[in-house]
């Protein structure tokens, strides 16, 4: 038995609807095939974007979108993506897969995605091999309304009003592949490059300066010192791989050791943001400063046959638990991350989405991210879980909870491989007047591919109201919604 401790009249911080983000790079069939097909293409699209994975991702409330990298961020220069597209500029994708990028995807199909999309950009610029001049004259060419020659080009393009783009990232990983800089240096550089990228109008942008990798608590702590002022957020990245780097584990393929291995790391997720939160703390105890975690996921070996720079691997219910808990995490560290965004959308690592030619997959992370789309902008319930743990360092039950007006959305995640979880929300006090659930379930192993997709949400059956109590009943492996009327 477990027990979710809850008061429903004590609120926290706002849950930031763009903790459920998403990211897309040109990587692999991601923006290429994933998202875009071209206008041309016989697969259903709207001015080139396939209607089907828009479609599936407004269903789960997609909030905002990050772009263009990842590692492709830092060799991007924006001007090879505007204009006519036959004269675009060609060049080899030298991070993934060495594949020629036409830059037939550009700023003006990025912005046409969002807005089809209905959701927010977040454009990570290029610091590593751009100058200070490209990125302030992206964001001129973005947000100016002003009768200057970067201006005039847009409007030759095609696009006569600003779009008043807001999230800017400067710089992905520049302690790596964004230019192996070190953190004195780098903090430097965000001070440098943000001067210049200017607001326009009413348009404020939100500057993202380029943060830590996992445990890199050094990074966060000179960043934080030298250039915490002039940021709006810091950036962390944090994968979950079972493995090491050069043997990261089957997708697939994986023993019930494997699995609690998995979601031990993942769960590191917890321990490192609150490692960073110390440290943000101390230069910015008011919270302005938000973290974003700009890239998190499951990490595994690519598909058999594929190419092993198209990072494509399938998903499984192992992911869904990773997806649950990792959100349950974000969901009650709300006072200070401010967004996160999956890697990635469609295709890549642990993606919501599969396609092939015509065919679209949801994937069992997609079904968390339905579950888990009610906390977007609610009010956190901050509680205590009760469990005992379904594997060494694995908690059996994972939960957070928020609210909004008279309705209480909690999401749990089973962790066990094999045992059924009895748990009991108990709401100190408050009398529920009805709770219902839905629930995704199976053995470790499910997933959905283009033969058959078995992984889809069911009701959850048999939940009980007793006093202030909700009892539930969650399967093995199983992440659960349960709404409840307040
Ligand atoms: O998501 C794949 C890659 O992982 C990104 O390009 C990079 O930022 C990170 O190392």
């Amino acid at each position: 038995m477990a027990r979710v401790l809850l008061d429903p009249r004590v609120t926290g911080a706002k849950i930031n609807k763009n903790i459920y983000g998403h990211f897309s790079e040109h990587l692999g069939r991601c923006v290429y095939q994933g998202l875009y097909v071209g206008e041309d293409s016989p697969i259903p699209n709207v001015k080139g974007m396939r209607t089907d994975v828009v479609e599936a991702l407004k269903k789960i409330g997609i909030p905002v979108l990050r772009w263009p990298g990842g590692c492709f961020a830092d060799e991007y220069h924006w001007e090879d993506g505007i204009g006519p597209k036959a004269e675009r500029k060609r060049m080899v994708n030298t991070n993934w897969g060495g594949v020629v990028e036409d830059n037939s995807f550009g700023t003006h199909e990025f912005l046409e995605l969002c807005a089809q999309l209905g959701c927010e950009p977040y454009i990570n610029a290029n610091v590593g091999s751009g100058t200070v001049r490209e990125m302030a004259e992206w964001v001129e060419y973005l947000n100016s309304a002003g009768d200057s020659t970067v201006v005039q080009k847009r409007w030759r393009n095609g696009r006569k009003d600003p779009w008043g783009v807001k999230y800017w990232g400067v710089g992905n990983e520049s302690w790596g592949c964004g230019g192996n800089m070190r953190p004195e240096y780098y903090a430097d550089e965000f001070r440098r490059y943000q001067t210049y990228c200017r607001n326009y109008g009413d348009n404020k942008l939100y500057r993202i300066a380029c943060g830590p990798s996992e445990n890199d608590y050094r990074w966060m702590e000179v960043l934080m010192e030298r250039a915490g002022r002039y940021m709006d957020a810091i950036t962390l990245h944090y994968y979950t791989v079972p493995g090491t780097w050069q043997h990261k584990g089957s997708a697939t393929e994986f023993d019930q050791e494997e699995y609690e291995l998995t979601l031990r790391k993942c769960l590191r997720m917890d321990e490192i943001i609150t490692g960073h939160e110390q440290i943000m703390n101390r230069y910015d105890p008011s919270g302005r400063v938000g973290l974003i975690v700009d890239e998190w996921g499951t990490w595994f070996d690519v598909e058999p046959g594929t190419n092993p720079g198209f990072l494509y691997q399938q998903s499984t219910l192992r992911d869904a638990q990773v997806a649950a808990l990792t959100l349950n995490i974000f969901n009650q560290h709300a006072a200070r991350v401010v967004m996160a965004n999956l890697a990635q959308t469609v295709n890549v690592l642990q993606a919501v989405i599969l396609t092939e030619g015509d065919k679209l997959v949801l994937t069992p992370t997609y079904h968390v991210f339905e579950l888990y789309k009610a906390h977007q902008e609610g009010l956190l319930v901050p509680g205590h879980v009760e469990t005992d743990e379904s594997a060494p360092g694995v908690c059996r039950l994972s939960a957070s909870a928020s609210r909004k007006e008279n309705t209480l959305t909690v999401t749990m995640a089973n962790t066990s491989a094999t045992e059924a979880c009895e748990a009991v929300i108990s709401l100190s006090g408050t009398k529920p007047a009805a709770a219902a659930g839905r629930v995704l379930s199976g053995d470790m192993h499910d997933k959905n591919d283009f033969e058959a997709s078995p992984v889809a949400i069911q009701p959850l059956t048999g939940i009980g109201i007793e006093g202030d109590e909700v009892r539930v009943s969650l399967p093995a492996c199983a992440v659960a919604e349960i709404t409840v009327t307040l």
